[in-house]
Formats: C-alpha cells, sequence, structure tokens
C-alpha cells in the first residue's frame, strides 16, 4: 500500500490488485469549509460519509457503472470509512446538479441571472425551486484554488461534446433518481456534486463520493420555506458557525467548539439515517 496524495478530506493509497492497480480512498473526520481544513475533527464523519456513499452507489448501479470495487476488502486499520475503488482518469470538472437556489448558484443568479451559462428566470430568491433541475459544472482546481463556474460549451471544449452531454445526462439523472428516493423520506436535495472518471475502457464512471452532506446540500422538506436560508442536514452549519465567528475564510481556520462539533455530527448522523432509513450503528 502506497500512500499517494492528501485531499482536504480523504487520504489516498494504491494497492496492488490480481488486473492491476486499485485505490483505497481513505476519509478521515476531518472538514472543509470554503475550501480550508478545520482543525477540529468530526467523529464518525468519514465513516458516515464512506458508508452513505456505498449505499447510492447501490441505489444509482441500474443509472451508471461505479469505481466501487469493495467496501469490505479494506485493512483494519479503515474498517468503515475507506473503500478499494478502481483506479480513473478524472474528468477535470465537478458536475453539478441543482434544483434549488443556494450557495454559489444564489449567489451567480442574483449578480448575472444565470447559473453556469444557464439562464433562469427573474424572481426567484434563495431556497426557490428551479423550473427544472440544471447543469452548473465547475472547474476542478486542487491544492489551495477555488472551484469557478464553467458553462457547458467550456466543459464541452475540453473533453468533447458528446462526453459533455454524457455528463450532463448522468448528472441530471443520478440527481432525480437521488432527489425521488430522499424526498420519500422527507429530505429535499437542494444540490449535488458528482465527479466521473473514465475506466480503461473509456466507459464514464461514477467516481469519489455520492450525495453525501458534504457534497451536497439536504433539507427537510417539512421546514423548507423559500426566501430565508434553509434549515440543513450537511456542512452549512459549520459553516455558517465559520463565517459566524468573522473568521477571513483563509487558512488558518478558527477551532470548533464542542457544541458545534456535536450538532455538527448530528446532522451527519441524521442525514444517513433519514435517507437509508437505517440506524447509525455507534
Ligand atoms: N476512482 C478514482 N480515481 C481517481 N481519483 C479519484 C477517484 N475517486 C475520487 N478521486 C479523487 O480523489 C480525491 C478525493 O479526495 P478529497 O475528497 O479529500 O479531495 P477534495 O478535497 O475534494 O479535493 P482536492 O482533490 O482538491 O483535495 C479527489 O481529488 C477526487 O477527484
Ligand atoms: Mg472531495
Amino acid at each position: 500500500m502506497r500512500h499517494v496524495y492528501s485531499g482536504k478530506v480523504r487520504e489516498i493509497y494504491e494497492v496492488d490488485a490480481d488486473d492491476g492497480t486499485d485505490l483505497l480512498l481513505v476519509a478521515s473526520d476531518r472538514v472543509s469549509v470554503y475550501d480550508v481544513v478545520l482543525p477540529t475533527p468530526i467523529p464518525d464523519k468519514g465513516a458516515l460519509l464512506t458508508q452513505l456513499s456505498v449505499w447510492w452507489f447501490g441505489e444509482l448501479a441500474d443509472v451508471v457503472p461505479n469505481h466501487l470495487v469493495s467496501a469490505t476488502d479494506v485493512p483494519a486499520e479503515f474498517a468503515g470509512r475507506a473503500v478499494r475503488c478502481r483506479r480513473l482518469d478524472m474528468i477535470p470538472f465537478e458536475c453539478i446538479a441543482r434544483g434549488y437556489l443556494a450557495g454559489s448558484g444564489l449567489r451567480e443568479y442574483l449578480a448575472t441571472g444565470a447559473i453556469s451559462g444557464v439562464q433562469l428566470p427573474p424572481g426567484l430568491v434563495e431556497g426557490s425551486r428551479l423550473p427544472q433541475p440544471i447543469f452548473t459544472p465547475t472547474t476542478k482546481v486542487s491544492a489551495g484554488g477555488h472551484d469557478a463556474p464553467a458553462t457547458f460549451a467550456q466543459v464541452a471544449a475540453e473533453v468533447g461534446v458528446e462526453t459533455a452531454e454524457s455528463l450532463r445526462a448522468l448528472t441530471l439523472e443520478i440527481y432525480r433518481r437521488g432527489a425521488q428516493r430522499a424526498a420519500a423520506n422527507g429530505i429535499i436535495v437542494a444540490d449535488t456534486k458528482l465527479e466521473f472518471g473514465r475506466a480503461p475502457d473509456g466507459g464514464l464512471t461514477l467516481a469519489d463520493e455520492v450525495l453525501t452532506p458534504d457534497s451536497s446540500r439536504f433539507w427537510p422538506a417539512a421546514e423548507w420555506a423559500p426566501g430565508r436560508p434553509q434549515h440543513a442536514y450537511d456542512k452549512q452549519f459549520v459553516r455558517d458557525w465559520a463565517t459566524s465567528t468573522g473568521w477571513d475564510k483563509k487558512p488558518p481556520a478558527p477551532e470548533v467548539p464542542a457544541d458545534v462539533v456535536a450538532a455538527t455530527r448530528a446532522r451527519y448522523v441524521a442525514a444517513y439515517e433519514k435517507i437509508t432509513g437505517t440506524v447509525w450503528r455507534t
């Protein structure tokens, strides 16, 4: 096992497999807000993200092939928070689907009337439901940079029109299926970020994490009300706390107090339990 990369949240290792080399993605308990890792871990977060992604890979298996090789064939020290996966040639865009207006999408809409080049009707407010889900990709910038909106034409220029169309169709279909499944359990998926890569045979394959509280906005449907920030089972709680301290969003980020850690963990657990309909094990 060779360590090859430290992401903001995951440690990545190479492991030898019968048919080449696999990756081991180990999710830590680190949380990043505004692309900065907070100094305080959220207990069980890595395991919660990993188990929820594994659940979704199963749910979505008929929509798109995924990178998962095994969620159990991992070193004992990483049990529960690691997956063995196929190493893919990653597409250099984050594939985002939005069904509601929030976050950077809301800011872009208020400034320009569009998100990633997709024109929207006037008069929408924070939390509004969009007329239909839209594909709003961003560039994927590593190490210290911030992702920036990309238009469909920019994606097409980089990866080809056919691939760009496939990415858009897959992203919207995964969002549609995920939102429908979560809605049955009282959760709105406001938006979600997906990553795809190419398998050795060239096929587009779903990678990374899927429909988790780190990659999505999850709102309790019963409390949804456009025109204000929504209650959320996701990173938004800790993001809002970090902003409320007056922190300038540049490293180093402030230490997170114990009550905020506990409340954040409770939101990750609630997201897992409501979506999967199963009780978290700890
Ligand atoms: N099957 C795969 N093959 C190759 N790379 C993958 C695969 N699945 C996920 N990745 C990459 O692994 C990394 C996961 O680490 P992590 O989530 O911590 O990164 P991040 O903080 O989101 O982004 P960054 O890469 O900017 O650090 C991402 O860069 C993702 O693109
Ligand atoms: Mg990531």
